[in-house]
């Protein structure tokens, strides 16, 4: 809706943050569309500025906005004491659900007939937080935690997104034949959970052969809910077929907030180079789109981008020549010649 204002809140973060933040802003505001936007500070030059690398204040921010874009972070590997804010983030703000969806380029390196979302939960499974070494050291242990009602809000959001984007089937990927507890209570929930989305086909599938088909026949998924771990593995294999990591985007949602971001990480290699493809952050803010009701917008943002992409008028990771701050100029053009074709 037009007349709406949206709350946003920016968090650029470091390295190559900020530029592809800048570059998703200015193809939001492509749109007749009010945004309100306000900055949070997150990442390692907010712990050198304010000690802190996710201050309660950018918390406090994120959930009072309607939806959070992020750019990326840098965590320096021997700063003890230092954690990337990254899983904090998730586990602060609850955001159990994290969507990464996996969608055929026209490009050289894309494989075609792909367009599916991986469903991961992003709060407990293997990531619970909660290890111990026992046995003077010597013997090392990870709970791999699952709840009835962590499995059921995935599941859920799974089924959710599958109807609202007629998709057909949904995979239910776990181990269930070896994790009999943990990957059994997962399966059992599904299988209840599925009875109240009729129209929908449920499959399972262990996740080794998950990993294989997804190499094999990527084509044949819609939409795949797994744990987190595995999530987390099946979702960086499945990016690969369809353009790497400067096209992927992904998102992170709770009951009460909701964060958008590209996958990649701050690329201090390429800052100020202008060759950080935009691509990944201006198709987190078309999910972030998606997520605010406005689906039309969304998937013009899409389009645009498909349209770039297939001229070659891309960054170098993708064989073009542009820099982020031309590409994202292509995309806006092209965005404000189809406003003026068709009036929203
Ligand atoms: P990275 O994702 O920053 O870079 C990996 C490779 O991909 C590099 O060759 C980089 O040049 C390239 N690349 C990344 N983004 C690109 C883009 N938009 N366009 C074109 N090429 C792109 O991962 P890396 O190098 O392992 O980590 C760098 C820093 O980022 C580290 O401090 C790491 O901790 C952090 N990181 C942060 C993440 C986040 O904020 N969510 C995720 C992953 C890493
Ligand atoms: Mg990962």
């Amino acid at each position: 809706m037009a007349d709406m204002v949206y709350k946003i809140c920016l968090l650029p973060g470091d390295g190559i943050g900020p530029e592809v933040i800048g570059c998703a802003v200015e193809v939001l505001c492509a749109f007749p569309i009010q945004w309100d936007f306000i900055e949070g500070g997150i990442g390692f030059a907010e712990y050198q500025r304010s000690g802190s690398s996710l201050p309660d204040e950018t918390l406090q921010k994120i959930r009072s906005s309607d939806a959070t874009l992020f750019g990326a972070v840098t965590t320096p590997p021997n700063i003890s004491h230092y954690f990337s804010p990254v899983v904090r983030m998730r586990q602060s703000l609850d955001l159990f659900a994290n969507l990464r969806p996996i969608r055929s380029i026209p490009h050289a390196s894309s494989r075609s007939g792909i367009d599916f979302i991986i469903v991961r939960e992003n709060t407990e499974g293997l990531y619970s937080g909660i290890e111990r070494l026992e046995d003077g050291g010597s013997r090392a242990v990870t709970e791999r935690v699952i709840t009835r009602k962590g499995s059921e809000r995935i599941i859920r959001k799974a089924f959710d997104l599958a109807r609202q984007t007629g998709r057909e089937t949904v995979h239910v990927v776990h181990k269930a034949n070896v994790l009999r507890q943990t990957c059994g209570l997962f399966r059992s929930v599904a299988i209840e959970v599925s009875k109240d989305y009729p129209e929908i086909v449920m499959n399972e599938m262990l996740v080794d052969t998950c990993a294989m088909e997804l190499v094999r026949a990527p084509e044949q998924f819609d939409v795949v809910v797994t744990t987190n771990l595995f999530g987390d593995i099946l979702s960086d294999e499945a990016c690969m077929f369809v353009g790497g990591l400067g096209v992927a985007a992904s998102g992170n949602i709770g009951a009460d907030a909701a964060v958008f971001e590209p996958v990649h990480g701050s690329a201090p290699n390429l800052v100020g180079t202008g060759k950080a493809n935009p691509t990944a952050t201006i198709l987190a803010a078309a999910m972030m789109l998606d997520y605010l009701g406005e689906e039309q917008y969304a998937d013009r943002v899409r389009n645009a981008v498909e349209t770039c992409i297939a001229a070659g008028q891309s960054t170098p990771d993708l064989g073009g020549g542009l820099t982020n701050g031309q590409m994202t100029a292509v995309i806006t053009t092209s965005l404000g010649n189809t406003l003026k074709g068709n009036r929203l």
